[in-house]
């Protein structure tokens, strides 16, 4: 050992009697936190250091690190000797419960998102509307052309695109609404569709706007359709996400591929007298919708004198922070365990 050198053995002797004499593991720390803590013995010393003459420093300093060094490898050395004592304990049957419940494996369960998504297909689907996917990464002409969005138009501006790397003709989806220029294409009319999925925006994230987020495009094209179809189909979306008949109100909107366009309002499903969540206005403002515009017809290759559609875009993100009262949308792809456990 050291101490014959050092010539100093009774700070170390001590802490090895003391720590041989710990019985469990927190008194072990605690005595541990005493010698090598940020105030502990050893650190003690060495800030004495400068206070010392010279001559003496060195060995000052010297004695810390043997401190150190003896009181870490006797520490390390009754833990394991702990430790082993424990497993020998249990071994003999003492302080193990044979009755108890084996640890049960962690389950997963389904993303409140995924959860909504799936309730409101099973609904579209039953009422005749297939569900349909579309590209994330999308080409200029679907996303903002083909829906009466050309290239010097002011709505492009609040899109606040993400840009592909490239010759500038993709871009990461802004909305759901290209799905709607692609089935027009692809099926014949008449159509009812809806198309869920992740949409992405360039925005300064807080806790209601997040870089991504998910929105419910739905479109239905048929003859003579009118602005009560619409409202009718929004009604029987409300009931089906919120089990309850809902008063609605269309205000005016402005979106470049309906006409015309509307917010459609509901009554707050979670009050009487106004409350936080519809900001004492009685009113939640949830769907944005309307009449599909002839020029958006006409680049799915449909007559408007023929067809006409109506067109809405649900914000799934938003109805999922409505409906489980979340305060802010970063929590929903932050992907913290302690949020996803509680659905
Ligand atoms: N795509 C629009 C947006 O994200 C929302 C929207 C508005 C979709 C009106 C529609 C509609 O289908 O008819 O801002």
């Amino acid at each position: 050992m050291s101490d014959s050198e050092s010539g100093d053995a009774q700070p170390l002797a001590q802490a090895e009697a003391r720590i041989a004499a710990c019985e469990d593991l927190d008194a072990l720390k605690a005595v541990e936190r005493e010698y090598l803590g940020k105030q502990g013995m050893v650190a003690q010393l060495l800030a004495s250091i400068p206070e010392q003459p010279p001559a003496e420093r060195p060995g000052v300093g010297k004695r810390a690190n043997e401190l150190k060094r003896g009181v870490q490898a006797a520490v390390d050395s009754h833990r394991d000797a702990l430790a082993g004592a424990r497993v020998d304990a249990e071994r003999r049957g003492e302080g193990f419960d044979a009755s108890l419940p084996p640890p049960r494996p962690q389950r997963g369960s389904l993303h409140p998102i995924t959860q909504v998504t799936r309730e409101l297909e099973d609904l579209f689907q039953s009422m005749g509307y297939q569900v349909l996917d579309g590209p994330e990464v999308e080409t200029d002409y679907y996303n903002f052309e083909a829906l009466n969005i050309h290239a010097d138009h002011p709505a492009r501006d609040s899109h606040d695109t993400f840009f592909c790397e490239g010759d500038g003709h993709l871009v990461m989806r802004t909305h759901t609404s290209p799905v709607q220029a692609r089935a027009l294409e692809k099926f014949e009319p008449p159509l009812r569709v809806v198309a869920p999925g992740k949409c992405f925006r360039q925005e300064s994230v807080d806790a209601s706007h997040d870089h991504t987020f998910h929105q419910m495009e739905g479109l239905v094209i048929d003859r003579d359709i009118s602005v009560a179809h619409l409202v009718g189909a929004m009604k029987t979306l409300l009931r089906g996400i919120f089990d309850q008949d809902l008063e609605v109100r269309l205000r005016p909107g402005y979106f470049p591929f309906v006409e015309p366009g509307f917010e459609l309002d509901a009554r707050c499903p979670f009050c009487q007298t106004g409350c936080r969540v519809c900001k004492r206005t009685r009113w939640i403002e949830l769907l944005p919708c309307g009449l599909v515009h002839p020029h958006v017809l006409r680049h799915g290759g449909l007559d408007p004198n023929e067809w006409g559609g109506f067109a809405f875009g649900l914000g799934l993100s938003r109805l999922v922070m409505l409906r489980h009262n979340i305060d802010d949308i970063r929590h929903l792809l932050g992907g913290d365990v302690r949020f996803l456990e509680q659905f």
